[in-house]
Formats: C-alpha cells, sequence, structure tokens
C-alpha cells in the first residue's frame, strides 16, 4: 500500500478503509481502552489523531510510545468527532519504526527561540520551525516562478572569486589546504590560495549578473552569498542568500518599480500559499503582523532621496544612538525610523552621496550622489540595496581611479562598458530579510535552517 502524506489526509473529501500514513509521534495520551496519539509527518503544521484500541497484537508496545518516537500506521480514516479536526484514524495495524528515549529534547512545552538555536537540527521538527522552513522553501521557488513569468533568465553566479564587487574587504577567503603539500613541506604555502591565485567568497553575484544582463537582457541570480562583517546583530550573518536581478535598458525608476512589484508578489504569494504556516506567525508571534502584509501587498510605496531622508530624520527631534548628519551612512535605527514610523510603510531612498557607495553606482549629474536605491522596510530596515549602473567607460574609469581600484582586475567589467554598453540597473534582495518581514520574526538566526554567524559552525 502506498503512504498518503498528512497534508493530503487532512484535505480529503471523504473517508477511507485502508490508509497508511508515517510520521512521529507529537502526544499520546490513553484511556482504559484506547490510545490516542497525535502524529506529525512534516508535510503540513496539523497533526492527525490517531487512535488504537486494545485489539491491536502489540498495544502493549503502543502505550509505552514516547514524544518524538516513530511509527508506521494502516487504518482507517473516518471523521472525527472532536472538534478542530476533520478526520482522524483508528489504526489496524501498527509498526513502531523507532522509540524515542525520554530525554528526547522536544518535549510537549513552550521551547524558547534561544533554546531552540542550540539544537538548530532538531528545531524544524517544531510546529514554529517547521512552518518557517516550510515557507522558505515555498518562497524560493515562488522567486523563480515570478522571474519565469517574467521571462527572465537564471544564471548561476561563482561562489568562488577573485573579485570584491561591493569593495568592503569583507570577504572570505578561500585556501587550497593541499594536506598532502603541507605535509612534506610542513608549511602551510600562503601563495596557494586558489591555484597560486587570490580568492574569495562572494560578497554578491552582481558582477557576474551585469555580464549576463548585457548579453541576455533580463537575469536573476539567487544563491548564497557570504560576508566577513564581524557584527552580531539580529539583521546579519555570515551566510546568507541574496536573489539579484540584473535588467538591460533599465533605469533607477524602473528598478524600482521592479523591486515593489517583486515584494509585493511575494507577499501575496506567502499570504495565498502558505496561509496555514503564516497563521502560526500571524497569532503568535507577532499581532501586528497581518496588517504589514497588507500595508505590504495594497500601499504605494514610498520614494524619496537620501536627502530629503536625512532632513526628516534631522527634523524628528527624535535622539538617536547614532547621530544624524549629511553624509552619514544610515543605520538601521535610522532606516527604521523612516520607515516604521515616519512613513509606516515601506519606503525607496535613492540619491545617496557617492563616498558611502561602491564604485559600480552611476554617478548623478551633481557629481555628488549616485543613482542609488535601498528599499526601507518596517521592523527590519534595508532589505534591498541596488542601482543603476554607471554605462560610461570614462566616468566608471575615473571613478575607479579615485577609489584606487585596479582597472587591469576589473579588465573584464570594463569591456562590458566598451562593446555595446547600454543603461542597465538590479539590486540585490536579502532572502532572509524578507523572510523576517514577512513573518515577524525579529532574529535573522531563526529564518536559516543553519545559521552562520560568529561562534556557531557547528551543525
Ligand atoms: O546592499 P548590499 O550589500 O548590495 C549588494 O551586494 C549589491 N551588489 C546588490 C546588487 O545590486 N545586485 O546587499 C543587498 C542586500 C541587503 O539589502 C540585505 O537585504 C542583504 O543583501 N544583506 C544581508 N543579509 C543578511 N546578512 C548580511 N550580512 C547581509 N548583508 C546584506
Ligand atoms: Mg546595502
Amino acid at each position: 500500500m502506498q503512504r498518503v502524506k498528512i497534508k493530503e489526509l487532512l484535505g480529503n473529501t471523504t473517508a477511507m478503509d485502508k490508509v497508511l500514513v508515517k510520521g512521529w509521534v507529537r502526544t499520546r495520551r490513553d484511556s482504559k481502552t484506547f490510545s490516542f496519539m497525535e502524529l506529525n509527518d512534516g508535510s503540513c503544521l496539523k497533526n492527525i489523531q490517531v487512535i488504537a484500541d486494545v485489539s491491536l497484537d502489540n498495544y502493549a508496545e503502543v502505550v509505552k510510545l514516547t514524544t518524538g518516537s516513530a511509527i508506521c500506521v494502516e487504518g482507517r480514516l473516518v471523521a472525527s468527532p472532536g472538534k478542530g479536526q476533520k478526520w482522524e484514524i483508528h489504526a489496524d495495524h501498527m509498526d513502531i519504526i523507532s522509540m524515542a528515549p525520554e530525554d528526547y529534547p522536544l518535549q510537549k512545552k513552550r521551547h524558547s527561540d534561544e533554546f531552540l538555536r542550540t539544537i538548530a537540527h532538531l528545531r524544524p521538527r517544531t510546529n514554529k520551525y517547521g512552518a518557517m522552513f516550510r515557507i522558505r522553501s515555498e518562497m524560493a521557488l515562488a522567486i523563480h516562478q515570478f522571474y519565469r513569468e517574467k521571462g527572465f533568465r537564471y544564471l548561476h553566479a561563482p561562489v568562488i572569486t577573485g573579485s570584491d564587487c561591493e569593495g568592503a574587504g569583507e570577504m572570505f577567503r578561500v585556501t587550497n589546504l593541499d594536506l598532502a603539500g603541507v605535509a612534506t613541506s610542513g608549511k602551510m604555502d600562503p601563495s596557494d590560495d586558489f591555484f597560486g591565485q587570490e580568492a574569495n567568497l562572494t560578497v554578491s553575484g552582481q558582477l557576474s549578473a551585469e555580464m549576463f544582463a548585457l548579453s541576455l537582457g533580463d537575469v536573476y541570480t539567487f544563491g548564497p552569498t557570504f560576508r566577513a562583517e564581524n557584527s552580531n546583530t539580529s539583521r546579519h550573518v555570515a551566510e546568507f542568500w541574496m536573489l539579484e536581478p540584473e535588467m538591460a535598458f533599465c533605469d533607477l525608476d524602473g528598478n524600482m518599480d521592479h523591486g515593489e512589484e517583486l515584494i509585493k508578489y511575494l507577499t501575496r504569494h506567502a499570504m495565498e500559499q502558505c496561509e496555514e504556516d503564516l497563521s502560526l506567525f500571524t497569532k503568535f508571534v507577532d499581532k501586528g503582523l497581518s496588517n504589514v502584509l497588507s500595508v505590504l501587498v495594497n500601499e504605494p510605496y514610498e520614494r524619496i532621496t537620501y536627502a530629503q531622508a536625512v532632513d526628516i530624520l534631522l527634523k524628528s527631534g527624535k535622539r538617536f544612538e547614532y547621530k544624524v548628519e549629511s553624509g552619514i551612512d544610515l543605520q538601521s535605527e535610522h532606516e527604521r525610523f523612516l520607515a516604521e514610523v515616519y512613513f509606516k510603510k515601506p519606503v525607496f531612498l535613492t540619491h545617496y552621496p557617492k563616498t558611502i557607495k561602491p564604485f559600480y553606482m552611476r554617478v548623478n549629474d551633481d557629481n555628488e550622489t549616485v543613482a542609488a536605491v535601498d528599499l526601507l522596510v518596517p521592523r527590519i530596515g534595508e532589505i534591498i540595496g541596488g542601482s543603476q549602473r554607471e554605462e560610461r567607460l570614462d566616468v566608471l574609469e575615473n571613478r575607479m581611479n579615485e577609489m584606487n581600484l585596479p582597472g587591469e582586475a576589473y579588465w573584464w567589467y570594463l569591456d562590458s562598458r566598451r562593446f555595446g554598453s547600454v543603461p542597465h540597473s538590479g539590486f540585490g534582495m536579502g532572502f532572509e530579510r524578507f523572510l523576517m518581514l514577512i513573518t515577524g520574526v525579529t532574529n535573522i538566526r531563526d529564518v536559516v535552517p543553519f545559521p552562520r554567524t560568529p561562534g556557531s559552525i557547528d551543525f
């Protein structure tokens, strides 16, 4: 007989004489002649109730089943007289696949997020983290669906790279350990990074995406990205997933239109396709979340310049920890104030001073600002960072000189401005920050299966 997943069973419209389910026991309670189990198989948030009675040949074993034990049940799917569940299974036969010992850490009680982080290998078995990681899976696929519908091509940008896209020097170095060589010579050869060349883990796939946008038109990359910033914040991890669309013949306004359409599409998708899992977060994690979601899909996003933003912050009368003055790199407290308190919705900031932005951003006519854009959202701050790119070879070369970037190392990048250069734009959206936004989860460690932060590399 074929096994059926619980998600499918719960959606059934008729009773069934014979079903086969496999899963893990969440709880068990006994009456005189029955044992009632809540069974979960990870396919959905809900459990199905399984009822075993004394007629089972291994009933004596069944009543010893502990939380976390795995079983295989053959039985009948019947309408449940109980409240809150449509179906239950009356077991005709039950195999105990494995019995969890009493020290299984996920006994039925509330566990703190801090505690669950210490058992990242087990936490997806809880309701909250099961829901989180089903949503994460669905949203990753929704990104591909969005871009497929729009006719974008999916680019696999390299993870190992010689360049530093953001120029912030926050890269992890890749080393060819060559353990056999170390054993014979007794020392590591520092010149032997990537077969003799310096190499890093990518901080952004953008430069590769630009090359492909100038070839295939509209592309996106979506993959793991690495930052060696040693910052212990609730919004940074050393390894995260970034979505990076890059569009030829697209200016800054087109870039913002695209970002807004993307966030609206993904949020709506989550509300429709992850309704049950998302309800756990709207009910138990963040009471204001439903309102945030509704603003995200229904309201037009605000668009202002960096200078206007600084003005608003200065006039707000609010005392920020990090003092506001023109030219500063806005901190998350400033970003949150703008999106959460002042506008109460997502806000795009453009025209940042060129002094705080990377080399590839298009210089504006004032020669002071660049065609940068960040999208700031309530509760998070920056979720998207992007720009129109500098397509003019001479301006780009001047800027690189100003910033002491070696033109030789970027010869291939400059080629794209030499041969058929066109205006183009793109951005990066932090996938984890998006998940925080739609679930109301406030610590980025809780939206990543196995978060990579200083001190967490065990799992
Ligand atoms: O603003 P960033 O640094 O932009 C870039 O890397 C551009 N090259 C992207 C592009 O134009 N193609 O990063 C983009 C986004 C941020 O807005 C943030 O959401 C996320 O990536 N991000 C992080 N998320 C988690 N942990 C970190 N350490 C992050 N650093 C950036
Ligand atoms: Mg940024």
